[in-house]
């Protein structure tokens, strides 16, 4: 099986830490150079450090804050200038939890922007190197609330909806050009996202954290957590040269707790 990536160059979004963090390093080690995306220069600075370069690979970070898509623009259309993106991971921070009858209206708005927008906008750079170079996997990191809305998490669960949409429309567009768009759906995953929401379950329903992560943990039928690492094979596997023929998919990485195939 062909995985490798040896001069292929990766723009990671969202990968100052969590899955983003863990798929820059499973991408690293696979021969990709990676371009890190997030808030914290510090941060990235460090995890730099942490990727693989035995193979010759080129690691740098690019400071975006999806909030703002007009610099986010400026800044890719940069990088594109600089060299071709072979693989984009779309990911980003997760929306607010909360009942949807209880979400302010502009929190649709601005999860809107974040998640889609901001991959419209980083697609839309990236997509003449692909073809240029006939290389191109889009990957993005969304949610099983795609095929089986989440409690307690509205506004996502509406915003994942429309990304996949978005994906599914890139993926016939683009498979003409031999790219590939498709999603990752991760599970319950051991990061700063998923402890906030614990916490913020934990709170609200007035129970200790490890009661609610116990219940969490006992409605995956591997009965735990993924790790980071979990989610980023997956990714990684998918903007592999192995994956080549699969295109505008779905893929859950939740140790089997969506109900529905
Ligand atoms: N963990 C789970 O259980 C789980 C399950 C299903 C789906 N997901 C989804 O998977 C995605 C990644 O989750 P995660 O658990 O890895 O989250 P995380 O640990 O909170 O990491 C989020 C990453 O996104 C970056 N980010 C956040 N807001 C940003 C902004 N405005 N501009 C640029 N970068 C921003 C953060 O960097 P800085 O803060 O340093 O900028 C960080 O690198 C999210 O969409 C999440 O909802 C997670």
């Amino acid at each position: 099986m062909n995985l490798n990536l040896v001069g292929k160059n990766a723009l990671v979004c969202g990968s100052s830490k969590g899955i983003g963090k863990a798929a820059a390093i499973e991408l690293a080690e696979l021969g990709a150079s990676i371009t890190l995306v997030s808030r914290s220069s510090d941060i990235m600075a460090k995890n730099i450090g942490e990727l693989d370069q035995s193979k010759g690979q080129n690691h740098d970070f690019m400071i975006a804050d999806f909030s703002d898509s007009e610099d986010l623009k400026k800044k890719i259309d940069m990088l594109v200038m600089e060299k071709p993106i072979h693989i984009l991971i779309n990911n980003t921070g997760g929306p607010p939890g909360g009942p949807i009858v209880d979400a302010e209206p502009e929190a649709f708005v601005q999860a809107f922007h974040n998640h889609l927008i901001c991959n419209q906008i980083l697609t839309q750079s990236v997509i003449a190197g692909m073809k240029e170079s006939g290389y191109g996997r889009i990957i993005n990191v969304i949610s099983t609330s795609v095929k089986q809305p989440l409690d307690g998490l509205g506004v996502s669960n509406t915003i994942r909806g429309a990304v996949a949409n978005w994906a599914k429309t890139m993926a016939n567009e683009l498979g003409p050009h031999g790219i590939t768009v498709n999603n990752v759906l991760p599970g319950a995953t051991e990061t700063g996202r998923l402890s906030q929401i614990v916490e913020n379950k934990a709170k609200k329903t007035n129970q200790s954290v490890d009661n609610v992560a116990l219940a969490m943990k006992s409605s995956v039928p591997l009965k735990r957590f993924a790790l980071p690492g979990e989610i980023a094979a997956a990714i990684a596997f998918l903007a592999s040269p192995a994956a080549a023929y699969i295109n505008g998919i779905n893929l859950p990485v939740d140790g089997g707790r969506t109900k529905s195939l």
